[in-house]
């Protein structure tokens, strides 16, 4: 049987890396993207050749539109289809509104939302009918829950907002598009306030990688066919 083809943005590392990893587990030939760590990308993709999976890194700036547009036709040079595409890479800039710099707003709203859209739009535009897009949004699209966090907030807020729209857009294709929220997740994005998040959490605790995965292979899969424009909050009850 042919098997499918799932590109993941950002897929090097924590919640990126466990969604690549499940993927190929479940059958998906994977292109990933990192921009930082190549030696984190090569893990990745030993581990998915290891468990007897297709894989491959490609070094793309999220932040960079021609970079985007060039690691699809990658990966369909590669792979000849895409049928899933996962735009996870994103950045978290943490300050006041006194204090906060304008790079980092550049650089939050450049990954978050800008490089979002556009990986979508490159990646649709070889996508097969009856394909799946999915974002990484986060909770904080919810409830910010904190005063520095405002403008990750906002660029996840966007995100969910336009994953309602695209679904209207790309219905007529079959292609469904949904938003994932984690809440506070075990990476290398939170390593360094993790006890303090521990805490805020009613469930006691942060989540892992793989099951934010978990919940990516289920909206990739064929169940979940009927589900589009929808951001599902996963988040041990943090935004309640
Ligand atoms: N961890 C959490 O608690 C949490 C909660 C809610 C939402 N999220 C969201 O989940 C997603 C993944 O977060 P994480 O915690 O797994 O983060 P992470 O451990 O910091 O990993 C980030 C991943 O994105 C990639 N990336 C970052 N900037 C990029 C760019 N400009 N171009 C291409 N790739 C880029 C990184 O590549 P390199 O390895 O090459 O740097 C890495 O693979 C993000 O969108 C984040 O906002 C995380």
């Amino acid at each position: 049987m042919e098997r499918k083809v799932a590109m993941v943005f950002g897929g090097s590392r924590g919640i990126g890396a466990a969604v690549a990893r499940r993927l190929a587990r479940d059958g998906f030939r994977l292109a990933l993207t990192y921009v930082s760590q190549p030696d984190r990308a090569r893990d990745v993709v030993d581990a998915i050749v290891a468990q007897g999976g297709e894989a491959f890194a490609i070094r793309a700036d999220s932040a960079d539109a021609a970079a985007i547009g060039a690691a699809v036709e990658q990966a369909v040079a590669r792979f000849g289809q895409l049928d899933v595409v996962v735009v996870n890479a994103g950045v978290l800039r943490v300050g006041r509104l006194h204090e906060f710099r304008i790079e980092d707003l550049d650089a939050v709203l450049d990954v978050n939302v800008r490089g979002v859209y556009l990986a979508i739009q490159a990646a649709v535009a070889h996508m097969r009918d009856g394909g799946r897009v999915i974002t990484i949004g986060s909770n904080t699209a919810v409830r910010a829950s904190n005063p520095i966090g405002s403008v990750y907030a906002m660029s996840k807020a966007a995100v969910a907002s336009l994953v309602t729209g695209l679904a209207l857009d790309l219905a007529p294709r079959r292609i469904t598009v949904n938003n994932i929220q984690p809440g506070p997740t075990e990476t290398d994005m939170t390593a360094s306030h993790i006890e303090q998040i521990k805490a805020l959490v009613p469930l006691g605790r942060v989540g892992r990688p793989d099951e934010i995965a978990a919940l990516v292979s289920w909206v990739a899969g064929e169940e979940a066919g009927y589900m589009t424009g929808a951001s599902l909050t996963i988040d041990g009850g943090y935004v309640l």
